[in-house]
C-alpha cells in the first residue's frame, strides 16, 4: 500500500470509530448498546481472542533451542559463560526475560548504522530516544489503566488511591492534573512522528502500525479532555462501570457523549488486541528466541519429528563387502570369523589361500 495511503485509510477508521462512538452517546436510546452490550461483547472477544492466539503459539512446535544470544555460551569450564546474554539454565532465562519485560534492554541495546558521506565511517549509533519514549509508552499507559481500577472496584483498594496520589503530586489545579496521562499522549505522539518523519519508517508503515497509534491517541485525548476540560459526571459513570463491573448492568442519564466516544474507542481496542501487532503483550513470553535455553552445546539436539530416513551404516556396508574388501586388501573392522557368518568364514578361507 502506498506510504501516504496507509496513513489516510488508518486516519478514516479511527474518524468512523470516532464518529459511531458518538452517534452512541448522543442518542439516549443507544446507551444501552454503547454503555452495556458492546463493553462486554468487546471483553469477551479480548479474553477469547487472547486465550486463542496464546494457545496457537503454544501449539507451534519448537524442537531446537533458537533462543537469540549475544554471547559465550555454557561449554568447557575453562570458558566464561556469558550468563545473561546466554542463558543456560531456566532460572537465567528467567532473569533475562524479567529485564527484557521490565526494562525493554534489547531496545536500549539498539543501534543504528549510519555511513557518513563526508568522511565515508561507518559508525554504529545509540537509539536511545525510541527506548526512552517506548518506556515511558508502557509504563502510562499501565499507570492509567491501573488508575482506572477506581471505576471498577469498590471501595477503592488502597494501591490505586497511593497511585493516584504520585501520579499527581503536581498538584496543579482542581482536578488534580495526573502526570501520566500527559506522558501517555506525549510518548505515542513521539512514536507516529517517528513513524513520519523518518523515511524508512514511513515506507515500512501499514495501517496496522497508524491505527492503534491513532486509537490510544484517540482513547488517551478524549480522557483528558473529560478531566480537564468538559467535566463529566464521575458519579454516573461510576454507577455504570461498577454496574458492568459486578454483572448488574445500569444506564445512568446524563453522562457527556464524550465519555461513550472514550469508551467505545477502549471498546474497538479490547476487540482489535488479540488480532493486532499489540499482541506482543502475550507473544513475549511465547517467544522462542527469548524464553529457550542456550544449551545446545551441552545436549544433542534431536529433532523429534525426523522421518526415519533408511541409512546404511559402516557396519553394515562392511558386512556386506568384507569378501571383497579382504580380496582387494583393504583393512576390515571384523574379521570374518569375529563376524559369525558362514559366508564370511568360507571367503576369509579363500582368500587366505
Ligand atoms: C485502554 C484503556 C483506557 C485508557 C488508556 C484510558 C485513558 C484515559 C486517560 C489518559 C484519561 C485522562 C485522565 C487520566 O489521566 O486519568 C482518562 C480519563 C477517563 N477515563 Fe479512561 N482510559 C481507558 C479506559 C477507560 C474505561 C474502560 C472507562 C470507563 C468505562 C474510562 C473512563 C474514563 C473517565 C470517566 C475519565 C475521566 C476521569 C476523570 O474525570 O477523573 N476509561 N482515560
Amino acid at each position: 500500500m502506498n506510504v501516504w495511503m496507509s496513513l489516510i485509510v488508518s486516519l478514516i477508521a479511527i474518524g468512523a470509530v470516532v464518529v459511531v462512538g458518538a452517534i452512541g452517546g448522543l442518542v439516549p436510546a443507544l446507551h444501552p448498546v454503547f454503555g452495556v452490550v458492546i463493553p462486554y461483547a468487546a471483553l469477551a472477544v479480548f479474553i477469547l481472542g487472547f486465550i486463542w492466539r496464546v494457545l496457537r503459539w503454544a501449539k507451534s512446535p519448537v524442537p531446537f533451542p533458537i533462543a537469540t544470544t549475544a554471547g559465550q555460551q555454557k561449554s568447557l569450564p575453562w570458558i566464561k559463560q556469558d550468563k545473561l546474554e546466554n542463558p543456560s539454565t531456566r532460572w537465567q532465562v528467567v532473569d533475562r526475560m524479567i529485564l527484557e519485560i521490565v526494562l525493554f534492554r534489547s531496545l536500549f541495546r539498539n543501534t543504528r548504522m549510519e555511513l557518513y558521506k563526508e568522511n565515508g565511517k561507518l559508525t554504529y549509533g545509540w537509539q536511545l530516544w525510541l527506548w526512552a519514549f517506548a518506556l515511558a509508552f508502557h509504563y502510562s499507559f499501565l499507570v492509567v489503566v491501573l488508575r482506572h481500577l477506581r471505576f471498577f472496584l469498590d471501595p477503592i483498594p488502597l494501591p490505586v488511591t497511593l497511585l493516584e496520589s504520585v501520579d499527581g503530586f503536581l498538584q496543579v489545579g482542581l482536578p488534580s492534573v495526573m502526570i501520566s496521562g500527559f506522558v501517555l499522549l506525549g510518548a505515542v505522539g513521539y512514536l507516529l512522528v517517528r513513524r513520519l518523519y523518518v523515511p524508512f519508517m514511513r515506507y515500512i508503515s501499514l495501517p496496522s502500525d497508524y491505527f492503534p497509534l491513532f486509537l490510544i491517541a484517540s482513547i488517551a485525548a478524549t480522557g483528558i479532555l473529560m478531566r480537564y476540560v468538559v467535566r463529566v459526571d464521575v458519579v454516573g459513570v461510576r454507577e455504570l462501570t461498577l454496574g458492568i463491573a459486578t454483572l448488574n448492568p445500569v444506564v445512568p442519564d446524563g453522562i457527556n457523549f464524550l465519555f461513550y466516544i472514550h469508551l467505545f474507542l477502549v471498546c474497538v481496542l479490547l476487540a482489535y488486541f488479540p488480532f493486532s501487532k499489540l499482541m506482543h503483550l502475550g507473544g513475549i513470553f511465547m517467544s522462542p528466541t527469548r524464553n529457550l535455553r542456550g544449551n545446545s552445546r551441552e545436549f544433542r539436539h534431536v529433532n523429534p519429528w525426523n522421518y526415519p530416513v533408511k541409512t546404511h551404516t559402516y557396519d553394515e556396508y562392511e558386512e556386506e563387502f568384507r569378501d571383497r574388501m579382504i580380496e582387494a586388501g583393504l583393512p576390515v573392522e571384523k574379521q570374518p570369523a569375529e563376524s559369525g557368518s558362514a559366508t564370511d568364514t568360507e571367503s576369509a578361507e579363500d582368500s587366505a589361500e
